[in-house]
């Protein structure tokens, strides 16, 4: 962006972590502000203090994507710092593996998190983004596609990714676009538990992928920044998969069936 041009801000919700922060990182790099906000404070600063050192535009804020009035505070404060033309809904996670391990208390927390939050994010900056235009992209997975563990954090993603749809067509007419991405296995700090049970369990998954690998939090980040991006200026309502190939289709699973090995 040159200098004649004003900055467009982009607001990144759960930017303290490994993905958002790899989010911030790059759209800071090519010439957006970055408002690195999430639940996490001190790990939101730490990453609009690296993005400050690198010479890119950057500040931190609290939110907390389950509760309504911190997010229309911190969206409120984020339209005080700059014109916000991008809103990254990246903020989630996982909680129970299973149905069975599944109460209603759990089911609401994924439902929470990974679903209700992006609603209120989207509330808060809609008149905004309306109003300029801009594009929203949601935090996907390919839980949302397929059945890889996690039931009702996959009906949220689902969810997240329908919802992508339905405001790509009422926002097209106000030059508002709205995008999702669908990340695979991506090695995050999310994974950390399951490290803890299975040191190997990278080695074991990148097996599945048809590219022979999971995801590294770069991998998505080049997808946001490019659905931000005025090169997707004619994009909207996709589901844009950065998944290695798996919602393709798994390579043991295609030779098993074709006995072609
Ligand atoms: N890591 C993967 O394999 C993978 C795969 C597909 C999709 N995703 C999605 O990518 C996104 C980022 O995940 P990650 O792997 O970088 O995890 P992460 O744990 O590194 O980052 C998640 C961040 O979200 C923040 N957060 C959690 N609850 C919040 C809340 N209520 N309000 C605001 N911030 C909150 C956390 O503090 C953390 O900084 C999530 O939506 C996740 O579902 C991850």
């Amino acid at each position: 962006m040159s200098a004649h041009q004003p900055t467009r801000w982009a607001f990144v919700t759960g930017a303290g972590g490994d993905i958002g922060g790899a989010i911030a990182d790059l759209l800071a790099a090519r010439g957006w502000g970055v408002v690195c906000a999430d639940i996490d404070l001190a790990r939101a600063e730490a990453r609009a203090e690296a993005v400050r050192a690198a010479g890119g535009r950057a500040a931190a804020l609290h939110v907390d994507v389950t509760d309504e009035a911190s997010v229309n505070a911190a969206a409120e404060a984020a339209l005080a710092l700059g014109d916000v033309r991008a809103l990254v809904n990246n903020a989630g996670r996982a909680f129970a593996p299973s149905m069975r391990t599944t109460d209603y208390a759990s089911w609401r927390r994924d439902m929470s998190v990974n679903l209700d939050g992006a609603f209120l994010c989207i509330h808060a900056f809609q008149d905004h983004l309306l109003a300029g235009g801009g594009s929203i992209v949601n935090m996907g997975s390919v839980n949302g596609i397929g059945m890889y563990g996690n039931p009702a954090y996959s009906a949220a993603k689902a969810g997240l990714m329908h919802l992508t749809r339905c405001l790509a067509v009422e926002f097209g007419g106000a030059g508002l676009r709205v995008n999702a991405v669908a990340p695979g296995t991506v090695r995050t700090r999310a994974w950390v538990e399951r490290l803890a049970v299975n040191p190997q369990v990278f080695d074991e998954l990148n097996a599945y992928y048809p590219l022979g690998k999971v995801a590294v939090p770069a991998d998505v980040a080049a997808a946001v920044a490019f659905l931000v991006s005025d090169d997707a200026s004619h994009i909207t309502g996709v589901v844009l998969a950065v998944d290695g190939g798996i919602s393709a289709g798994i390579p043991q699973l295609a030779a098993a069936v074709t006995q072609d090995r």
